[in-house]
């Protein structure tokens, strides 16, 4: 398995290269493609993409393309023999993160079917989100609450898949308004390096005052309550809720490395 990482990551790259080593395979990585692969020299993703496919299995990407939204896709049509898998696109999607929350909740509550589900935070740069409303609108009977100031508002075109789905969901600026209404709060971090002009236009401390999960906030929540985090966390979930039984992060994360083992074993399986 190769990594090509064009952007920064800890969790996804180093989950799938245990999950390949657990499994029996080997692992080739550049963790950095940017500046230490021939990306610096000019080579185009499609060129690197033709040759690595003839060194390895499978390739797992990762990258930043701003403008361009597909190129998971664009290097899935010129990998000769391989399959690409999408570890992160830009700010458009992250499906193995989508996978690794889904199969999360249900670890977690049993069922995704009905569930109540907020998202807080960056919606409208954040990839997470996005992705894990595709899955959800596979089940029925689930409600979505979006949690975000006007200004990081989730994009249309996701409301759109949600419509066309039939997914219930609403919009608000306020997390304490809906928290004792939801079985699960899916936080995330203001994706600042992802920002056009930067944080201009968006109050940072306002932000992080309202769209933080606090102690006394998850007392609102219910007991049964599940809190999310795709991680890497800033300041919008406090250190000391870590200890409370609602907080998933964690087992979230080390479910990342479960989920990609099955992945990557069930791809093998059909090549
Ligand atoms: C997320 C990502 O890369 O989109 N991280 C991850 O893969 N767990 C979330 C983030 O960077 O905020």
């Amino acid at each position: 398995m190769a990594t090509l990482f064009y952007e920064p990551s800890t969790r996804t790259r180093v989950s799938f290269e245990s999950a390949m080593y657990r499994l029996g395979g080997t692992v080739i990585s550049t963790e950095n493609a940017r500046e230490f692969s021939s990306a610096a020299k000019g080579e185009t993703l499609e060129d690197t993409i033709h040759v690595m496919s003839a060194y390895v299995d499978v390739i797992v990407l990762r990258h930043d393309e701003r403008r361009e939204t597909h190129t998971a896709a664009r290097a899935a049509e010129v990998s000769r023999h391989v399959p690409i898998i999408n570890a992160g696109c830009g700010r458009s999607q992250h499906p193995t993160q989508a996978l690794l929350d889904l199969y999360t909740i249900r670890r977690e509550r049993k069922e995704i079917d009905g569930i109540r589900i907020a998202f807080v935070g960056d919606l409208k740069y954040g990839r997470t989100v996005r992705s894990l409303c595709y899955l959800l609108g596979k089940f029925s009977s689930v409600q979505i609450y979006f949690v975000a100031p006007t200004a990081l508002q989730i994009e249309s075109d996701i409301l759109a898949y949600l419509d066309r789905h039939a997914v219930r969901y609403t919009q608000t600026e306020s997390l304490k308004k809906i928290i004792s209404e939801v079985d699960v709060v899916y936080m995330t971090r203001i994706q600042k390096e992802r920002m056009p002009g930067g944080m201009s236009g968006i109050d940072q401390s306002r932000m992080e005052q309202s769209y933080r999960m606090t102690v006394t906030l998850v007392k609102q929540l219910s007991a049964y309550g599940t809190i999310m985090h795709p991680l890497p966390r800033n300041s919008e979930i406090d250190t000391l809720v870590d200890a409370m039984p609602q907080a998933a992060y964690f087992r979230q994360a080390e479910n990342g490395l479960y989920v990609r083992m099955a992945l990557l074993e069930t791809i093998f399986a059909h090549h």
